[in-house]
């Protein structure tokens, strides 16, 4: 890697989280497995966010839970997980990976969200990411996500618990992402993750039926990416918390609007089962690239650069 002045432009801080560059893994895409997760650092992820996990295991929902349409995909997984406890020794595997590993949790109660994310940081996390937003769940993401005075209880008992940088991850399935990120920034978000799917639905006009068997899912890929701009852009101009962009990034220009739009960082889902996991090392040897051909000095003199008038 080629370093400036000796310091590395790709490299970022996110609330005493140092990343190498700015590209991470996003929750629900190769997470399950440490050997999984390690082969995506091993591919130039900057971070590892796992899938999100919960108390107890979940076997998600019957198939189809996946469906292809134009511009992306639409899931109802329906959280299958192996539980927190389980989940310790793969965390606990982890402990020597040479990147941050941020645990992906979710609950059906305030308690349930200390509780899971409280494990994860004594296995070894180095930071969680709340999972306040997934969007065919009952009772748990999008359900609590979608107000505020929730939001804030939550992000607030989690945060008096644990001791490792804590992320909320928003949804876009909301009136306003700005109060949503306001509650979460007062109540402690040490940053936010903008955005997880939209909720969406397909149908099979031979059957006439719906395809996934959840009925309804969340749409991830091209198709979402000018929305998760647009959040990001609104949460910018809200709160002074640091932004990880996601949704819809499939290659480093994309990456490089969302940082302009505010995103100090961005994750990556969909697009890997495009273009497999050389995308991290592309997205990152473009931005670098970008910052070079513009005369920027790191990744930090274009985060919100859009936001100037
Ligand atoms: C199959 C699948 C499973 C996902 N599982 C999770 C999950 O467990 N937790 C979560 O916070 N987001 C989950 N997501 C949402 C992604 O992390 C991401 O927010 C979303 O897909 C938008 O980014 P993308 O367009 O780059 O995929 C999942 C997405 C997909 C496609």
């Amino acid at each position: 890697m080629v370093l400036m002045n000796g310091k590395n432009p790709l490299e970022v801080e996110i609330s005493g989280l140092r990343l190498l560059n700015p590209t991470m893994l996003a929750s629900g895409m190769l997470g399950l497995t440490s050997c999984m997760m390690r082969e995506v650092a091993r591919a130039g992820a900057g971070a590892i966010v796992t899938k999100s996990v919960g108390l107890k295991p979940r076997d998600g929902y019957k198939n189809p839970t996946v469906v292809q349409v134009r511009c992306g995909l639409i899931n109802a997984m329906g959280l299958p997980n192996p539980g927190i406890r389980l989940f310790r020794a793969e965390i606990e595997r982890l402990r020597d990976l040479d990147v941050p590993l941020i645990v992906s949790v979710y609950g059906f109660s305030p308690e349930e969200y200390v509780q899971v994310a409280w494990e994860a940081c004594r296995a070894g996390a180095d930071a969680v990411e709340l999972n306040l937003s997934c969007p065919h769940v009952k009772g748990t993401g999008s359900e609590i996500g979608q107000d505020p005075d929730v939001v804030r209880e939550v992000v607030r008992e989690v945060k008096h618990r644990i001791d490792k940088p804590l992320i909320v991850k928003l949804s876009p399935n909301v009136t306003s992402i700005s109060e949503v990120s306001r509650a979460a920034a007062e109540a402690g978000a040490d940053a936010l993750t903008a955005i997880n799917t939209v909720k969406a639905m397909a149908i099979d006009i031979e059957t006439a039926r719906p395809i996934l068997a959840n009925r309804i899912g969340g749409l991830s890929g091209e198709a979402i990416k000018p929305i998760a701009v647009r959040c990001i852009y609104e949460i910018y101009e809200e709160v002074d918390v640091p932004i990880i962009g996601c949704g819809g990034i499939s290659d480093w220009r994309d990456a490089v609007e969302f940082m302009l739009a505010g995103a100090s960082a961005v994750q990556v889902g969909t697009a890997i089962a495009y273009k497999g996991l050389g995308i991290f090392k592309s997205i990152t040897d473009g931005i670098k690239y970008y910052l070079e051909e513009k005369g920027y000095g790191c990744v930090g003199d274009i985060v919100g650069l859009a936001h100037q008038r």
